[in-house]
């Protein structure tokens, strides 16, 4: 029901070819990784999927039959993609338990610090603060939390949309950079869940201990396009992998 699918995807910038002619199907129940050398487009690729950035050319299907030609950010919900990102973006004076409410309740957020909160949505936002470990700081500002609690807050913000019935496909933008070690435990923990839940998840991530640890599938992107897809251990074996990353 919620595979996530690309035909001929391309994302150019003027003369920076990002993307070129990605044709790739993510599949529920499955953990996606996604890797390549730095700058060959994984952050555009999610970008594209996740209505951030307009596709130049090619299509998305999702939801089925549902195909896209352009896909916006508000139409997000709609769809079940939900994502973290690479730098990591929190509504900044808002408290922890606000940056959790202002998206299970979609009022936006001006409404959503005036507005009393159904004991439903908080008792989501308490059960995710407290599976990522920081409910003890939901009182707490988004922008007073240290850089491994702000990769968390994000995380716990896809927990509850998953809660909420609105994250069928979920995209990780580098979850792990930074984290401690107990942390890193934690986060895998949560990938694995969301896959046995039957969600779609895709991770993009460079550490290849995680990745052969979590993906059930690899892709490698090299100058924006596809160059190896498949098994984690048969695609980190391969020369022309290997080489994409020493030719850094
Ligand atoms: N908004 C933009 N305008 C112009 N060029 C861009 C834009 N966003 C990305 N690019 C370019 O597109 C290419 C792919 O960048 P992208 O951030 O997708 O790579 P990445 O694989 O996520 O890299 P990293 O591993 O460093 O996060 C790079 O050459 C980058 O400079
Ligand atoms: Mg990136």
């Amino acid at each position: 029901m919620h595979t996530l699918q690309t035909k001929h995807l391309t994302k150019h910038f003027d003369t920076v070819k990002a993307i070129t002619d990605l044709s790739i199907s993510f599949e529920p129940g499955k953990i996606t990784g996604v890797i390549g050398p730095n700058g060959s487009g994984k952050s555009t690729f999610i970008n594209t999927l996740t209505g951030l950035t307009p596709i130049t050319s090619g299509s998305i299907g999702v939801a089925e039959k549902v195909e896209l030609t352009s896909i916006v950010s508000n139409d997000m919900p709609v769809y079940g993609i939900t994502r973290t990102f690479q730098e990591v973006r929190l509504f900044e004076q808002m408290s922890v338990l606000d940056n959790i409410l202002v998206v299970t309740t979609c009022r936006g957020w001006f409404k959503s610090i005036f507005e009393k909160h159904s004991a439903y949505h908080l008792a989501i936002a308490e059960k995710v603060l407290k599976r990522v470990g920081i409910w003890q700081f939901h009182n707490k500002l988004a922008v007073n939390l240290s850089y491994g609690q702000r990769k968390l807050l994000e995380i716990a913000r896809v927990l509850a949309m998953s809660e909420i019935g609105k994250a069928q496909v979920i995209f990780f933008d580098e979850p792990y950079a930074g984290l401690f070690p107990e942390m890193v435990k934690l986060v895998s923990e949560i990938m694995k869940e969301l896959r046995s839940e039957g969600k779609t998840v895709i991770l993009v991530e460079h550490n290849m201990d995680l990745i052969r640890e979590l993906s059930d599938k690899v892709i490698v992107l090299d100058s924006g396009t596809l160059l190896a897809e498949g098994n984690a251990n048969h695609v980190l074996s391969r020369k022309d992998v290997v080489e994409a990353y020493l030719g850094e």
